[in-house]
């Protein structure tokens, strides 16, 4: 992989000090935000407003992961704000490619999410309309939890497309990225790397983004 990224996710920052912990991973490709709203998933998070006040706090780019029900409704809002990639999920949108349109016209990049069970085929067709493919390597819904092996397949059926000149994408991983799991991703063939507890729960998110993007040089 020619430059890997790596995208530290906040969830596991402080959020009474988001700008500092934003600061902390200066060296980050993307600040992955996950919003949550306690229906598509148990549990809830931040919304648009926080997205707001941190699109003035930092120059990263933010990778908006939206685990949310109505997608259509609340995706384009962001993109607007100014998030850099904006990302729902497909078991959540009854029109993905409307919604990725919608993204597109408000100026954002769309991304395509799929939980760990939802296989790639069906949506293989219309990954020409997204910009990244987040696949989830655990459950959403909360940070620290363990990687989940199986989901590679489907970022490695998607790297020979795009390989192969067939898709233009970025494949991102999302759940469990660590150490100990990011050098198989990287093989797998994935882009850019989420990162929350092995990132903001190290001594120095800084040099943990450092640590892992080396790592996933493979
Ligand atoms: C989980 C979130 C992830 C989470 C990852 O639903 O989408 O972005 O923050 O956390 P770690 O890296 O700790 O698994
Ligand atoms: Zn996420």
């Amino acid at each position: 992989m020619a430059h890997p990224m790596i995208a530290p996710s906040i969830l596991s920052a402080d959020f009474a000090r988001l700008a500092d912990e934003a600061q902390a991973v200066a060296g980050a490709d993307w600040l992955h935000v996950d919003v949550m709203d306690a229906h598509f998933v148990p549990n809830l998070t931040l919304g648009l407003p926080v997205v707001q006040s941190l699109l003035k706090a930092t120059d990263i780019p933010l990778d908006c992961h939206l685990m949310i029900e109505d997608p259509g409704r609340w995706a384009p809002p962001y993109a607007e704000a100014g998030a850099h990639n904006v990302t729902f999920h497909a078991e959540a949108a009854d029109d993905p490619v409307a919604v990725a349109r919608d993204i597109r016209a408000a100026g954002g990049k769309a991304g395509l999410s799929v939980k760990p069970g939802t296989p790639i085929e069906p949506y293989l067709e219309i990954l020409k309309e997204f910009d990244t493919l987040l696949v989830m390597s655990v459950e959403p819904g909360f940070g620290g939890q363990s990687f989940i092996p199986d989901v590679l397949d489907k970022a490695r059926k998607v790297r020979r497309l795009v390989d192969s000149g067939e898709l233009r994408l970025l494949v991102e991983i999302d759940g469990g990225i660590n150490p100990d799991t990011i050098e198989q991703a990287a093989e797998a063939g994935v882009d850019c790397f989420v990162a929350g507890s092995a990132v903001y729960g190290a001594a120095d998110p800084g040099e943990a983004v450092r640590k892992l993007r080396a790592q996933a040089g493979v």
